[in-house]
């Protein structure tokens, strides 16, 4: 596959200049760009079809009721779950996996061990420290190499019977590792604990199958696939999800209300109170529908092509540090220079037209792991291409030219 020029013409975004200079967009890890069929679905409905979705008896309602819950329907068809039932939108990954906190977290008791790996990002971090915090629960790092893996062997021997909960990033945004999730949910299951994969960073590059993998809980970002900002999807097993207390509570999440009592919905309504993201959800729609058109085979290999070169030619620069090297990469290539701070490097290459991200990257435990405060990172989508590297490249040996 090459990123062709249709690919782009997608993406009407890449046609802009930035600070004159034809913008170069490798800042996808923090957020993706949306292609046209995604923002003609969004500005339909709200030029055509807006109206609060399933309450009205009207013909607007029944529209936009309709796009929203096929938009369910289209989630549930693209990662092979069972059910719509397993289906709750969420405002994004942080949100899903939150929800799995404070809803599922209940469960646990003093003494009980929640694991997740030292590469997390801090929204599959922090709640998890909270719940622990709040019932006395242990919170177990899993470790990493220095090339940026989990080290299995560790993992392993971690786990034990009071191991009720894993909680992995699929695919690392700091260091972009595609970590080994099928083996570790089969061994954690094995222990009896369940697993939250954090697919924030997977679902741009990997089609994902969470009956294969058999992940009890899958948290989605749809402005990381393409979709707008402010919308997500959680994924879990229909029996968990009933099992599980409603996260927040008021209006769509209840059957009826009185003052005794209230009955709480089914699922998946029981975790979505109030008025939902419509647009989000039926641009998240949208998006899976161009997801369903790409072919990942061709977009992996073209996507390790693309990073492999990336790395070359970065290695090829003096003073320049890549951080981790791990032997399964997606989307991202983390660096940087020993005398020269990551912010400096970001606004240098930004004048040349270049987006790339600099900082921790909300990744604190993984940037003190590799004792820095913050790197460069590049992340890329299937629409770039050597030449979006090439000019990257000519605007960091400014920055070299610069400092030296
Ligand atoms: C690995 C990972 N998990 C979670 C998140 C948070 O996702 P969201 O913005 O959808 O809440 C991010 C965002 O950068 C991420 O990279």
């Amino acid at each position: 596959m090459n990123s062709s020029s249709q690919t782009r013409k997608d993406f009407p975004i890449l046609e802009r200049n930035i600070n004159n200079k034809p913008l170069v967009y490798l800042d996808n890890a923090a957020s993706t760009q949306r292609p046209l069929s995604v923002i003609n679905a969004v500005s339909n409905y709200e030029m055509n079809y807006h109206s609060n979705v399933h309450r009205g008896v009207h013909k607007l309602s029944e529209l936009s009721t309709n796009a929203f819950e096929s938009s369910r329907n289209k989630i549930k068809n693209y990662i092979n779950a069972e059910s719509e039932r397993e289906i709750i939108f969420t405002r994004g990954a942080t949100e899903s996996i939150n929800i799995v906190a404070s809803s599922f977290g209940q469960s646990f008791k003093s003494g009980d061990e929640i694991m997740v790996s030292q590469m997390e990002h801090h929204s599959n971090i922090v709640p998890w420290q909270n719940i622990c915090k709040k019932n006395n629960l242990k919170l177990i790092m899993i470790p990493i190499s220095k090339d940026g893996e989990i080290i299995l062997d560790e993992f392993a021997k971690l786990l034990n019977s009071n191991t009720k909960l894993v909680a992995i990033t699929h695919v690392s945004n700091a260091l972009g590792t595609i970590n080994p999730i099928k083996k570790m949910i089969h061994q954690a299951h094995e222990k009896g604990a369940v697993v939250i994969i954090d697919g924030a960073q997977a679902m741009s590059h990997m089609k994902i199958d969470v009956t294969e993998l058999d992940c009890d809980f899958y948290a989605m970002s749809g402005h990381k696939m393409f979709a707008p900002t402010g919308i997500g999807a959680l994924y879990g097993k229909e029996k968990l999800l009933d099992g599980m207390p409603p996260y927040q509570f008021g209006g769509e999440m209840i059957l009826s209300v009185n003052f005794k009592e209230t009955i709480y919905n089914e699922l998946p309504y029981k975790f979505e109170a109030g008025t939902p993201n419509i647009s989000g959800v039926i641009g998240l729609g949208a998006a899976i529908d161009y997801l369903n058109n790409l072919n990942f085979d061709d977009i992996k290999k073209y996507e390790l092509n693309l990073l492999n070169y990336l790395s070359e030619k970065l290695l090829q620069i003096s003073g320049l540090k890549i951080i981790g090297k791990p032997k399964n990469r997606s989307g991202v290539i983390s660096f940087m220079f020993d005398n020269i701070h990551a912010h400096d490097i970001g606004t240098i290459v930004d004048k040349e037209g270049v987006a790339i991200r600099t900082g921790h990257h909300c990744a604190q435990p993984i940037m003190d792991f590799y004792e820095v405060s913050a790197t460069a990172r590049a992340s890329i989508a299937h629409y770039n291409t050597k030449n979006d590297i090439d000019v990257l490249i000519e605007a960091l040996n400014k920055v070299k030219e610069i400092f030296s």
